[in-house]
């Protein structure tokens, strides 16, 4: 049931925030916590970096980035699609005008699909789904995004250091925010949510106590 208030062809809630913030953990959660359709929209732009990558293009040639957006849906479930390398590419392919556009249609479909849908991103709440129901900036000091990436990858026994992924989440952020084309950047009415000091429990039920609240507001 559509709860009150709420789109009426389903709630959307738009989950915004830059790189290793937790937002995908939290848009996850808030899928299923509500029974909604869940989108990782980075996925997509994941997706065309790693294209571009195989067919040899250049990422900083606008008709290089474009070719590599014909890409096939299986490529979806490549673990490859997850390297910190694919995640660099995909910011810099992201900044092409050209590149949003061939992605924009997917997932404003999915948003605005029947039932309502949990999308995570950067521009969902101020492009993809301006009217969302329920949206929120998830974020965290870069220190704080640095040092738990780096919990999570020395866990998994990949060799890194702490500096170094200090210095890509400084440089992603740099780009993510300094385009032109639909930069990071929190919407007027999304909730902050700066999970720096938080746990990951801690954070979720404060993010489902916002979406609740927005949902059930008139
Ligand atoms: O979220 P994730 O780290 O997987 O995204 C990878 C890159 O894709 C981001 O750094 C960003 O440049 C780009 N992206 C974007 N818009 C989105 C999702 C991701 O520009 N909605």
């Amino acid at each position: 049931m559509t709860p009150a208030g709420a789109h009426p062809a389903g709630p959307i809630i738009a989950v915004d925030g830059p790189t290793a913030s937790g937002k995908g953990t939290i848009a996850r959660q808030l899928a299923a916590h509500f029974g909604l359709p869940y989108l990782d929209t980075g996925l997509l732009y994941r997706a065309v970096g790693y294209q571009l990558a195989q067919n040899g293009g250049d990422a900083s040639r606008a008709d290089d980035a474009l070719a590599a957006c014909r890409f096939d849906d299986a490529l979806l479930a490549h673990p490859d699609l997850r390297l910190e390398s694919t995640g660099a590419l995909a910011s810099q392919i992201s900044a092409h005008p050209q590149v949003r556009a061939a992605l924009l249609a997917r997932q404003v479909d999915f948003a605005n699909q029947v039932g309502g849908a949990v999308l995570d991103g950067r521009d969902i709440g101020t492009v993809i789904a301006p009217h969302a129901d329920a949206k929120l900036f998830v974020t965290a000091r870069p220190d704080v995004r640095a040092q738990r990436r780096y919990s999570e990858m020395t866990q998994r026994g990949v060799p890194v250091r702490y500096e170094e992924i200090l210095a890509d989440i400084r440089a992603r952020d740099a780009r993510d925010t300094g385009r032109k084309d639909a930069p990071l950047c929190q919407a007027p009415d999304a909730m902050l949510l700066d999970n720096s000091d938080m746990s990951r429990e801690q954070a979720l039920a404060a993010a489902i106590a916002f979406v609740t609240s927005k949902l059930h507001s008139a």
